[in-house]
């Protein structure tokens, strides 16, 4: 019985085409669950017990180790900290009632990592094995998944560079880590955001569209000068003097106006969201267009002033959908009753659903 257990799991693996990690795990003596209250979770703050390693020698990978989360020591030399080649990824893994968790749109956060890791002549991973490996990795920490009115499991996959040298080349040497943290809701009342024209997050032929570590640097001096004026974040323009909408440090933006939906088009300054590419395929289901659009401040501007915006709002792993009510433009305030405008209203529990397993996307799941 126990026989044809193990294999009606390795069969439905195989089926859906998981390449097994080469692994160790090292179990922790004592775990820290005990200190941790669930229904007061500050984003980022609390780690699970586990990290993922795996180290790059400039030829090929180790193995994954799992093991008791601890501090790393590195050379002060180590190139990372001094030219910055450091990628990393946000996903969530989310508990139903019923105790399984799903962990969401897996395979499209490995798929970016390595699209990011190109970018910054960084080794690839393989995806097929990275998935079994986190799925691992949550597995053995499921303890650790919020319930549902609590938040979720963030789980923060990176890698950097760990040369020892001052030389301005890149590393031979990687170190890919997998944390995780139990987190509550990122955002819990509607933004009030600005367009800053003076400052750019990303270029035209840069590395926006990388989950790369320096693009958030980039964005924290225009950010925090956003939130002595009161305001949350900053909604990045590209470097044209049209100033076309971005998206906002850690979320992509979408805005509705007479019932379409709008969202600045990809391009190689933005980062391809996860969560934005969820919720148009849930919108375009919901029967509502959707445009994907070059969208000037000039235009969304008039816009605004014509009252004919329903709805703005800004997606990602972290962020979900979360409601923009106020948005600055060249000194001029607009206030959009965002969190009231019911379609997207309903969008926001459609997309909480498919995170939870419970809507026909079966392909965005991967059960633990
Ligand atoms: N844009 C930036 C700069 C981000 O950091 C994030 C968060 O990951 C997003 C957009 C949203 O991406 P996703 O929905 O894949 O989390
Ligand atoms: C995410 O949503 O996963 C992010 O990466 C946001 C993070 C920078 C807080």
């Amino acid at each position: 019985m126990l026989f044809l257990t193990i294999w009606l799991e390795v069969t439905e693996d195989r089926r859906i085409g998981y390449n097994f990690a080469p692994m160790k795990i090292n179990q922790i003596t004592d775990s820290n669950l005990k200190d941790v209250d669930f229904n007061q979770l500050d984003f980022g703050k609390t780690f699970s017990d586990y990290m993922m390693v795996m180290d790059h020698d400039g030829h090929s990978w180790s193995e994954y180790s799992i093991e008791p989360l601890k501090e790393l020591s590195f050379h002060p030399a180590m190139s990372v900290f001094h030219y910055g080649q450091a990628v990393f990824e946000g996903l969530k893994a989310y508990k139903l009632d019923n105790g399984k968790v799903n962990i969401f749109r897996l395979h499209d956060n490995l798929k970016r990592f390595n699209k990011s890791a190109e970018r910054l002549l960084m080794p690839q991973i393989d995806v097929s094995q990275a998935l079994d490996a986190v799925k691992k990795f949550v597995e053995l920490q499921r303890e650790w998944v919020p319930n549902r009115s609590q938040g979720s499991l963030y789980v923060r996959p990176f890698m950097i560079s760990t040369d020892n040298t001052l030389r301005a080349v890149p590393s031979k040497g990687y170190k890919f880590v997998v944390i995780a943290c139990p987190v509550g809701f990122y955002y819990s009342v509607p933004l009030r955001v600005m367009i800053n024209k003076q400052y750019r997050r990303a270029a035209t032929g840069g590395i926006g569209y990388a989950k790369a570590a320096g693009n958030y640097a980039a964005s924290f001096y225009p950010s925090n000068q956003a939130k002595e004026l009161g305001f949350d974040q900053v909604l990045w323009t590209d470097i044209t003097d049209d100033f076309k909408l971005e998206e906002l440090g850690s979320a992509n933006f979408f805005y509705v106006k007479k019932g379409v939906l709008y969202t600045p088009k990809m391009r190689d300054s933005i980062l391809n969201g996860i969560t934005r590419n969820t919720v148009i395929t849930l919108a375009r289901e919901s029967g509502m267009e959707v445009y994907e659009e070059a969208i000037s401040a000039d235009r969304i501007k008039s816009e605004l002033a014509a009252g004919e915006v329903d709805c703005l709002f800004a997606t990602g792993t972290a962020a979900a959908v979360t409601y923009i009510n106020e948005l600055m433009i060249d000194d001029q305030l607009f206030k959009v009753n965002s969190d009231t405008y019911a379609p997207i209203v309903q969008i926001k529990l459609d997309l909480d659903d498919c995170k939870f397993g419970l809507k026909n996307h079966d392909e965005w799941n991967v059960w633990v």
